[in-house]
């Protein structure tokens, strides 16, 4: 029952459509079908013919299979359940069965399937076997998986930042407060112990205390700051660069540039929290590895593409560009990209600097244009 492909060619070739009986038309289209494997079981439940889906998915060329019993398609559980035989009963008593679940390739690989299996009669209603369509699922399956993950990626980096955003305001509103407070009261009893007494070492203990809880009130903005800096929500994404390079440079002495060629306002604020935390990452890689002196933020746009850049001039990428498996500064700066539609490209090499260049498409993290009247 194994179609002959060339024979076939040969007559469609050498005359017109008629010459071909409808029967091996019929045969050449199954044959031709690549995406799913058609073929006949006879009342058995023995293979009796093959296509060219059905040798791609499986990996059974047809004279290795037919005449075979079909069990061998499926897993051993499957087997040890007596499923095979099952799904042909009911098909024999429904006139069709549909499935899903796992199926055994030639080589032994399992793939996920989709069967369908049809009781075929001849006139009189005579059994004459099966129809069997198996689609394989695999990919499919692998891309809803993928699909999944990048949602649950996308959900859980708001979720964290939404958590940021909350523990930066209570540090700053609930713990600052507080320590405004403290600094109230030193500075009272500040006042009272120089009431005539000078140089007292109360009075220059108050002194250092005062200093003290300037210095935590520093760390603590600074902190919270880092967590989800309030000019980000505030005022946008230009002066939460600039706020942020400042820091940088003060913490770590670096000379830190800033440039920014476009209206940073138009970003919608999950493209300006992922284009601030792109740079925080970058900036805390130049303090961690590149023992650079200066460093530049570049924020620029094209007609259709905005680009950020950090490049500074230290050490450059001494691993030869290979990843390390607890990288994940780069790693999580790629995801960002590719969740707003665009890609990040590292330059970099030993002693000369290292440059990470995200370009993001201006459609994608652009805010809507306000409606205008008689607009929709
Ligand atoms: N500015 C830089 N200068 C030199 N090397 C860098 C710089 N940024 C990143 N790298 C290299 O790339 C690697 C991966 O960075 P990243 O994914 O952030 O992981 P991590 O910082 O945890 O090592 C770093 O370990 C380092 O070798
Ligand atoms: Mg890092």
């Amino acid at each position: 029952m194994i179609f002959d492909w060339n024979q076939a060619k040969r007559r469609v070739g050498t005359a017109n459509d008629s010459d071909v009986p409808l029967e091996d038309r019929y045969r050449l289209l199954i044959d031709a079908v690549q995406d799913y494997a058609i073929f006949m079981l006879d009342p058995t439940g023995r293979v009796a013919s093959w296509n060219g889906g059905a040798r791609k998915i499986k990996g059974y060329e047809a004279g290795e299979i037919i005449g075979r019993h079909f069990s061998v398609f499926y897993t051993p559980e499957d087997i040890a359940s007596n499923k095979p035989a099952h799904e042909l009963a009911v098909a024999t008593a429904q006139g069709r069965v549909e499935d899903q679940g796992w199926r055994v390739r030639r080589d032994g690989s399992r793939f996920w399937a989709d069967v369908a299996i049809t009781a075929v009669y001849d006139t009189t209603g005579v059994l004459l076997g099966f129809a069997k369509v198996t689609r394989d699922m695999s990919e499919r399956m692998r891309l809803a998986e993928l699909e999944h993950a990048s949602e649950l990626a996308v959900r859980m980096q708001s979720a964290r930042e939404e958590e940021q955003r909350r523990i930066a305001r209570e540090l700053h509103d609930d713990l600052g407060q507080q320590l405004t407070a403290l600094k109230m009261g030193i500075a009272a009893l500040e006042n009272q112990l120089s009431d005539g007494n000078g140089g007292s070492p109360a009075l220059a203990a108050t002194r250092g205390l005062q200093q003290q809880i300037d210095d935590t009130i520093g760390s603590l903005r600074r902190i919270a700051a880092n967590l989800r800096p309030p000019m980000l929500d505030d005022l946008g994404l230009a002066p939460a660069l600039e706020w942020l390079a400042d820091d940088f440079a003060g913490r770590f002495g670096v000379k830190t540039y800033v440039d920014i060629e476009v209206d940073h306002k138009i970003f919608t604020v999950p493209a300006s929290t992922a284009i601030f935390r792109i740079v925080q990452e970058a900036l805390t890689n130049v303090a961690k590895h590149a023992q650079a002196s200066e460093v530049r933020i570049t924020l620029s746009a094209s007609t259709d593409r905005c680009t950020v850049r950090v490049e500074d001039n230290g050490l450059g990428d001494a691993t030869g560009g290979e990843r390390k498996t607890n990288s994940l500064g780069l790693l999580g700066m790629r995801e960002r990209a590719r969740q707003l539609g665009g890609f990040v490209l590292i330059d970099s090499a030993p002693r000369a600097g290292f440059r990470i260049t995200v370009h993001l498409p201006l459609d994608a993290i652009q805010a809507g244009e306000p409606d205008t009247p008689g607009e929709r």
